[in-house]
């Protein structure tokens, strides 16, 4: 519903070809938390609970109703990165609109054919419970118009990404994060979401996670 209305689109990721050979990125295990999306420019597009199966590559993100922000109030989103599909769900009105997702660009998993950057000690490393560590990849979009940079713990649990692109760009920040899915109910389909039929995409459309905060 809001990304039809713009003309500017985060594309696809793809292959590059000067990966770093030594690192291969890691992926992310399941989980569940909090994710926010700031736009670069300084306001904050959303802010609410997600969850996240690794094997499937299936997302589930809804605002939080107590930090409304325009662009996303009442956002709820189901994403299968794997078939393509993205259901924007409104389930006061138990309607849903499912659509072709293109992108499997996310802030939760890092890509394939991301190149590793860094490996950094955030806060202090020498006292204890005061640092984080984590490791940097960083990509391009298909268009190579944009690049992103995400940073994940040890472990692989997204902290933090950027997403630069020529048209707008993000930050989005994860917390409260837990490597196991509390409510596997958050990644099925809602039965009145079942029978909808999958939506044209309009020309210049690119439906992906990112898309729907602008
Ligand atoms: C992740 O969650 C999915 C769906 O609930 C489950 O099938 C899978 O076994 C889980 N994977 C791990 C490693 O727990
Ligand atoms: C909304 O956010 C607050 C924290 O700011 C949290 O306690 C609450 O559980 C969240 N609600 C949902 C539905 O995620
Ligand atoms: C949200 O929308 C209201 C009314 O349309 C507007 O006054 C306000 O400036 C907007 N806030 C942001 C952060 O865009
Ligand atoms: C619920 O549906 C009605 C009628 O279809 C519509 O007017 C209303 O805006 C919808 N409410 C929300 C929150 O989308």
């Amino acid at each position: 519903m809001y990304a039809a209305i713009t003309l500017f689109v985060f594309m696809c990721l793809s292959a590059t070809t000067n990966a770093d050979h030594h690192h291969h990125p890691c992926h992310a295990p399941n989980m569940t938390g909090f994710m926010s999306v700031l736009a670069l420019k300084g306001d904050i597009k959303g802010y609410g609970a997600f969850t996240y199966d690794s094997m499937g590559k299936k997302l589930r993100f809804r605002s939080n109703e107590s930090h409304p922000m325009n662009t996303s109030v009442g956002l709820d989103l189901l994403m299968f990165f794997d078939e393509g599909i993205l259901y924007e769900i409104d389930s006061k009105n138990k309607s849903c609109e499912k659509k072709t997702l293109h992108c499997t660009i996310s802030p939760l998993d890092v890509p394939d054919d991301a190149t590793f950057m860094s490996t950094a000690n955030g806060g202090s490393p020498t006292i204890e419970g005061e640092g984080l560590k984590v490791t940097t990849w960083t990509g391009s979009t298909a268009d190579m118009k944009g690049h992103y940079s995400m940073s994940v713990t040890m472990g692989c649990l997204p902290v933090w990404s950027f997403f630069f692109h020529e048209s707008s760009s993000f930050f989005v920040s994860l917390t409260e994060v837990e490597n196991e899915i509390k409510d596997p109910d958050q990644l099925l389909v809602p039965s009145y979401c079942l029978a909808v039929p999958l939506e044209e995409t309009p020309e210049g459309t690119v439906n992906s996670f990112l898309n729907e905060f602008m």
